[in-house]
């Protein structure tokens, strides 16, 4: 029987427990200070998607908030496989968290943290290959996070403001700038068709390297696109022929209007559809039992 929300197993600090019944000290420093990464990840059919890549940047977001990886990181996915297990889910996603543990209040991190690691799975549908492209607004919005958003930290506030911005005007996503010029959403890359070519901004400390940016910059060289890893103002991604978003649970997402303006022709245009198709189609080869990563 597939677990119920009460029911659902988490997985904390070493210990497969019901997610009501799994507790966090008060004074964990994620909570007190946002100081803690995170990752998310989907499994279809009971195998991972892009399990390295999350792994590599788990490691990479541990390193660069200087926490050394507890020993659960590496076997995260044995933990990953047995939550889905324990729990019957065959089709989930996984959000892990890892934060420099309980501390008395103090801005100054302990010596010897002793970091907490948490799992959290929800059930998402199967996987439909045949899903037709899904159509966002999006408005603009300054960016106005720190400097190393090559990390996936816990400190989220100016990405969920944003996206609330975002909500309050009708649409789905918040594509953010630095003084005009564009980074990422505020939960995904974008990524822009400009004169045919494929633009987004480099894989460098202002934005976090997707996943799923980084399997779409590779679909895109297969299909013969030229590929820019340039930034774009604001006025250049307004009139891009063609604006999509990518992410874990985005996928491959047209932008159909920024900020009230229609992106081409205000619809999915063919560059995004034809990513949004062979990402799907990579998604259900690797999720097969040959091919699984
Ligand atoms: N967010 N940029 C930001 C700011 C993000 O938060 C995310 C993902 C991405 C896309 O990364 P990836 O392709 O590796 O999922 C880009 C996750 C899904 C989240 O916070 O829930």
């Amino acid at each position: 029987m597939p677990a119920t929300p009460s029911t659902m197993l988490v997985y904390l600090n070493g210990h497969f427990l019901p997610k009501d019944q799994a507790t966090l000290s008060v004074e964990d420093r994620g909570t007190l200070f946002g100081d803690g990464v995170y990752e998310v990840l989907e499994y279809y059919d009971g195998r991972p998607f892009a399990m390295q890549g999350h792994l590599d940047r788990l490691r990479q977001s541990l390193a660069g908030i200087r926490l050394p990886a507890p020993a659960a990181v590496d076997r995260l996915p044995e933990i990953s496989d047995e939550l889905l297990r324990r729990n019957h889910l065959t089709h989930a996603r996984l959000y892990w968290q890892v934060t420099r543990g309980p501390a008395p209040r103090n801005h100054l991190p302990p010596d010897e943290p002793t970091p907490t690691v948490l799992a959290i799975p929800t059930p998402i549908a199967p996987l439909n290959v045949r899903a037709p492209v899904q159509c966002w607004k999006a408005i603009t919005h300054d960016d106005l996070r720190w400097a190393r958003c090559c990390y996936k930290t816990l400190m989220l506030l100016p990405n969920t403001l944003a996206k609330d911005e975002a909500r309050r005007a009708g649409c789905q996503e918040a594509i953010l700038h630095r003084n005009g010029t564009v980074t990422e959403g505020s939960a995904t890359n974008v990524l822009a068709v400009c004169d045919g070519a494929l633009w987004t901004h480099p894989a460098d400390a202002s934005i976090l390297h997707g996943i799923t940016r980084a399997i779409a910059i590779d679909l895109a060289r297969a299909l013969g696109l030229a590929l820019h890893e340039t930034a774009l103002t604001v006025e250049q991604l307004r009139a891009a022929e063609e604006v999509m978003v990518t992410g874990t649970t985005a996928r491959v997402t047209a932008i159909t209007h920024v900020d009230g303006h229609p992106i081409g022709a205000g619809e999915a245009g063919p560059v995004t559809t034809r990513l949004h198709e062979t990402f799907l189609k990579q998604l259900s080869q690797q999720c097969q039992p040959a091919g699984c990563t």
